[in-house]
This record gives C-alpha cells, sequence and structure tokens, in this order.
C-alpha cells in the first residue's frame, strides 16, 4: 500500500494540475485582461509565499534553540530590548510597505482593465437567463441589430463592450481565459470590457450560484478574424433558411402550432417569441441549451423530447409529440444554419 502512496500523490497532482489549461483558465490567459490578472495574481501568490516562509522561520528559529538547563535571573537588558523593538519596527514597517504596495499595484491593474475596451466598436447586450446567455449585438442601423443565444462571436485582436444584464436571479460572466469576472444584475447594467488576442474558442461559465442547473450555463467566445466576424454576423442577420424536405417543411408547420412558438423566435416566420432563445439559426451553435448538450440531431431529439430529463428544473417544457412529430421538427431545426 505505501509503495503506492507516491504515484497517487503524483497522478492526483497532475489530474489537479490539468485544470491550469486549456479553453477555460484564468492561468492559462489568452487576452490582456486575463494576463494582467493572471500575472497580478502570481505575484501576490510569490510575495505572500516568501512573507509566509520568512514568518515561519522567524517562528522556528527560537523554537529550534536549544532551552537553558535552569531559570536565571531575569535581567534587565536596555540595548537587547532596543534592538528587539527596532526588529519588531522594522517588521511593522516592511508590512505596511508590502501591503500599501499590493493595493497599489491592484489600482493599477484595475486602470489597466479598464482601459482595455475603452476604444471597443463593438458592443453587446448579454443578459443572463435561467439558465441561458441571450446575446444581442448592438448597431446604429437598427436593421443590423443581432440576437442569438448562448454563443458570442468576437473579432480576435479587437476590444469589445460587453453590457450585463440579467432579467431573473444574479448570474455571473465569466470566460477565465479572456477577463474576470462581473455578475449580470436585474435592474442594472454592468459593462466588462474583453479582448481576445488570437482566434480560437474560449468557454465561458456562469460564476454566481442562480438555481437548480446553473452548472449547465455555459458559454463561449469564439473570437475569429474580422473577415470571418462580419461574414458571420451578415449570414445571421439573414432569415431562418427555408424547409428543404417535406418532412422539415412539416416540422416547421408543426413547430408554428404547437407551443414552442410562445417562446421562441425563428426569423422570417410568424414565431417571435423572446423568453427562449433566438432558433433563427440555431444549427451554426456548436452546443444545444448553453453548453449542455453538443449540436446533433440525435441530442436536438433528446433535448426537445425530455427537457427535464436532460436539464432538470429548465424552463423549456415538455411538448406532447408522437414519434413522426418529433422526427419532423428535429429535421426542420437542424436545417437552420
Ligand atoms: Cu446563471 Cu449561475
Amino acid at each position: 500500500m505505501k509503495r503506492f502512496a507516491p504515484i497517487a500523490f503524483v497522478t492526483a497532482i497532475a489530474l489537479f494540475l490539468q485544470g491550469c489549461a486549456g479553453w477555460q483558465s484564468a492561468l492559462d490567459p489568452k487576452g490582456p485582461a486575463a494576463s494582467e490578472l493572471a500575472w497580478l495574481i502570481w505575484f501576490f501568490t510569490g510575495l505572500c509565499a516568501a512573507v509566509w516562509v520568512l514568518v515561519m522561520i522567524a517562528l522556528a528559529l527560537p523554537l529550534m534553540m536549544r532551552p537553558r538547563e535552569r531559570a536565571e535571573p531575569l535581567v534587565i537588558d536596555a540595548d537587547a530590548d532596543n534592538r528587539k523593538l527596532r526588529v519588531v519596527l522594522t517588521a511593522v514597517g516592511l508590512t505596511a510597505v508590502i501591503l500599501v504596495g499590493l493595493t497599489l499595484l491592484s489600482f493599477f491593474a484595475n486602470r489597466t482593465l479598464a482601459a482595455i475596451g475603452s476604444d471597443a466598436a463593438l458592443t453587446i447586450r448579454v443578459t443572463g437567463h435561467q439558465w441561458w446567455w441571450e446575446v444581442r449585438y448592438e448597431d446604429a442601423t437598427p436593421s443590423h441589430i443581432l440576437t442569438t443565444a448562448n454563443e458570442i462571436h468576437i473579432p480576435a485582436g479587437e476590444p469589445v463592450r460587453l453590457l450585463l444584464t440579467s432579467t431573473d436571479v444574479i448570474h455571473s460572466f465569466w470566460v477565465p481565459s479572456l477577463s474576470g469576472k462581473l455578475d449580470l444584475i436585474p435592474g442594472r447594467m454592468n459593462v466588462l470590457d474583453i479582448k481576445a488576442d488570437k482566434p480560437g474558442v474560449y468557454r465561458g461559465q456562469c460564476a454566481e450560484f442562480c438555481g437548480a442547473q446553473h452548472a449547465n450555463m455555459g458559454t463561449f467566445i469564439i473570437a475569429e478574424p474580422r473577415e470571418k466576424f462580419d461574414a458571420w454576423w451578415n449570414d445571421q442577420l439573414g432569415p431562418a433558411a427555408a424547409p428543404m424536405s417535406d418532412e422539415a417543411k412539416t416540422g416547421e408547420n408543426l413547430f408554428l402550432k404547437r407551443p414552442c412558438v410562445m417562446c421562441h423566435k425563428i426569423g422570417g416566420t410568424p414565431a417571435g417569441g423572446t423568453v427562449a432563445p433566438d432558433l433563427t439559426h440555431i444549427a451554426s451553435r456548436q452546443t444545444l441549451a448553453a453548453g449542455t448538450l453538443t449540436m446533433s440531431r440525435g441530442n436536438l431529439a433528446a433535448w426537445i423530447a425530455d427537457p427535464q430529463g436532460v436539464k432538470p428544473g429548465s424552463h423549456m417544457p415538455v411538448v406532447d409529440l408522437n414519434g413522426d412529430e418529433l422526427n419532423a421538427i428535429v429535421a426542420y431545426l437542424e436545417g437552420l444554419k
């Protein structure tokens, strides 16, 4: 048993360190805000660790000294007392200097963070819902305003301003590879500026407990070159693709006649609900139900047939459909690229 202890220890550490990299890690920064924060936390950790080690040494040294053989009469030594007083005062002074220094560092880091998005050309309003993200691209031209859900495309290398709010409870927007977290509060608008240095997909997670499916409230920042981003925005502005097959046509009719239409919008059709994700281009997204399932025909069917099994407590109701009807609706939705 003893032989396996080191192996178990190394394995545990290796598994633990796995969390330090990848598409959702504050220790693997991919943008200026996350880099600033990572630098700050490493500096704080290093300095505090050094102070801790020094304090431990200062404590351990007298403890390790050989105890005196017998009690000696108390001698008042003014010089020794003065030396000790100087040591204590120096330690107090150093502590004050370190604390003030760390406070100043935090202050300047905050200023750096605030400067990231000061010239942001793109503003995206992110609204938290139990348990998904509404994403609205603002534009001076009303016909260019785009609403989508859960996945946030941004141009790489450019600052983007996020306006964060919520319709129900407090959520928290956190994409660790790109920035710190910020709450989405009903009735309030918080501003978070982000920037991704390079194209890539960065995972985010709601970071404030917001109810039963808090853990299944994921988001994805998809940073891509400017031309690709512009093309994506243009595509998304278009109406939903017309159904290509008879089955998909049946699916569209069913969708419009059943309760789906009460909550979801599909651009170019009479479906105009706004309390649930916009489905105009749902099949172009990589996941379903805010990162709960990957996008596929099977998962679409599973989600519609049994939303409470996939995401218990979610506000997606079970719609009464037979097998053929379910297949038809799935055929329609999977064509909405
Ligand atoms: Cu939304 Cu936790």
